[in-house]
């Protein structure tokens, strides 16, 4: 790991950390820098190639590289990359998004989930003309104020209470209430009905390991924001095209009145997207008073990644190897590490995470209670075996349509050696 060295020492001084994302730097001692990439595999500089479980922290679920991307990607450079116009691509892509999502009527396309979710907030107070939101203890939905309140993810992962900076009259608006407990929100949504603009949620919890709702959890939310008068928010960035084409809300069978996406829509490069009822999203800018704006909004080259991503998304395919894969390894985490250690594994689609010794992990103060180090430890002695997966518990494995069973075959043994060594 020579030159990763090299770089990471040089980066040190240019970045914060010596990175620009702060997970990024979890990766010990130093993170590997990569110069290449294909299907299920990364190529470090110092040319190593390591089985990719992490996939950009979610987007890739056709796999790196993958052809059909590549090509659309490659016609629309050809084509141009930025006009300042609206163009025709973001029209197919939204007609894709629409035609998947009952509940998206209309969206707007942004750069990444942070501002997805962002706008959807400002959306839900301008519509409701209310300010408090409610969110859940552990759930991550980007990084502006309003939610850096008891964040998963990175924040999480370097075990902040928030982040500093947020004026405590923006985390004074966000009540926070654990996951699965439908009594505490039922209890702080009605106690705070007047000025409550939106519950948002992660349908599935992706970023303090994976946590399933439990049943009719997600009716509930519906429910209670029904009666308080709040608009439901699915924070989809994550579980939007990877648990089926509709995302949770097919899965779950559960209608929210905004949704936010990014991630997979974009193919792997920078995106986010609102969608809702017509008459939500038409308070947007310019049709309405709530401002949105951005110079790569509905940027072409995304737009064309996305597309030519969800085409090959309905093919498929996509999900019976995804998933087959992500089974497979679930099983055989709940055979040797289980088996060995303790915990336990859970996964919704392809996406999966073990937490080490506890027996249920239904909330983020569960998953707190998990081996964190132990965690790592597997990170650290599958990372030796050229097998990459995510280097905190406070994220998901992930899986893609490159991850046939060789893959999975090579991923295994490395998994059983590697279990033998942590402790
Ligand atoms: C559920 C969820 N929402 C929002 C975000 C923020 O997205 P981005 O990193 O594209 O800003 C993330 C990022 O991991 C996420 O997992």
């Amino acid at each position: 790991m020579k030159k990763s060295l090299e770089l990471f020492n040089i980066a040190k001084s240019l970045f914060p950390g010596g990175v620009n994302s702060p997970i990024r730097a979890a990766v010990k001692p130093y993170p590997f820098y990569v110069k290449d990439a294909n299907g299920a595999v990364l190529v470090t500089v110092d040319d190593v190639e390591l089985i990719d479980y992490v996939l950009g922290y979610g987007p890739l679920i056709l796999g790196h590289k993958h052809p059909k991307v590549l090509e659309a990607v490659e016609e629309q450079l050809h084509r141009d990359w930025l006009y300042g116009t609206p163009h025709e691509v973001e029209i197919e892509l939204a007609k894709k998004i629409v035609s998947h999502y009952p509940s998206i009527d209309m969206i707007r396309f942004v750069n990444s989930g942070t501002e997805a979710t962002m706008t959807a907030i400002r959306l839900a107070r301008g519509y409701t003309g209310k300010n408090k939101i409610i969110k859940f203890d552990g759930c991550y939905h980007g990084a502006h104020d309003s939610v850096l309140v008891k964040a998963g993810s990175a924040v999480s992962h370097y075990g902040l209470p928030g982040s500093a900076g947020v004026p405590e009259a923006v985390s004074r608006l966000t009540l926070v209430v654990p996951f699965n407990d439908v009594d505490t929100l039922e209890k702080v949504a009605k106690e705070n009905e007047e000025d409550l603009a939106a519950i948002i949620v992660e349908p599935v919890m992706g970023n303090a390991g994976v946590i399933p709702p439990k049943e009719g959890f997600l009716k509930e939310l519906r429910r209670i924001a029904d009666e308080t008068g709040a608009l439901l928010i699915f924070d989809e960035v994550i579980t939007g095209y990877r648990l089926g084409i509709g995302g949770a809300q097919a899965k779950y069978g559960v209608v929210p009145d905004i949704t936010t996406l990014g991630k997979i829509i974009g193919g792997g490069f920078p995106v986010g997207a609102v969608g809702g009822k017509r008459e939500i999203m038409e308070y947007l800018t310019p049709s309405g008073p709530v401002f949105n704006a951005g110079t790569f909004n509905a940027h072409p080259v995304t737009m064309a990644a996305g597309l030519a991503t969800i085409e090959e998304l309905e093919r498929g395919y996509v999900y019976e190897v995804a998933n087959t894969a992500a089974e497979r390894i679930a099983k055989a985490l709940e055979q040797e590490a289980v088996a060995k250690y303790g915990g336990i594994v859970n996964r919704v689609a392809s996406m999966f995470q073990w937490f080490p010794r506890v027996e249920e992990v239904s909330n983020y103060s569960d998953a707190q209670k998990a081996d964190k180090e132990l965690a790592l430890r597997l990170h650290e002695e599958l990372l030796k075996r050229e097998v990459f997966i995510a280097p905190s518990l406070f994220e998901a494995w992930f899986t893609s349509a490159a991850h046939g069973e060789d893959v999975v075959d090579k991923t295994l043994e490395a998994l059983s050696e590697a279990l033998k060594v942590i402790s």
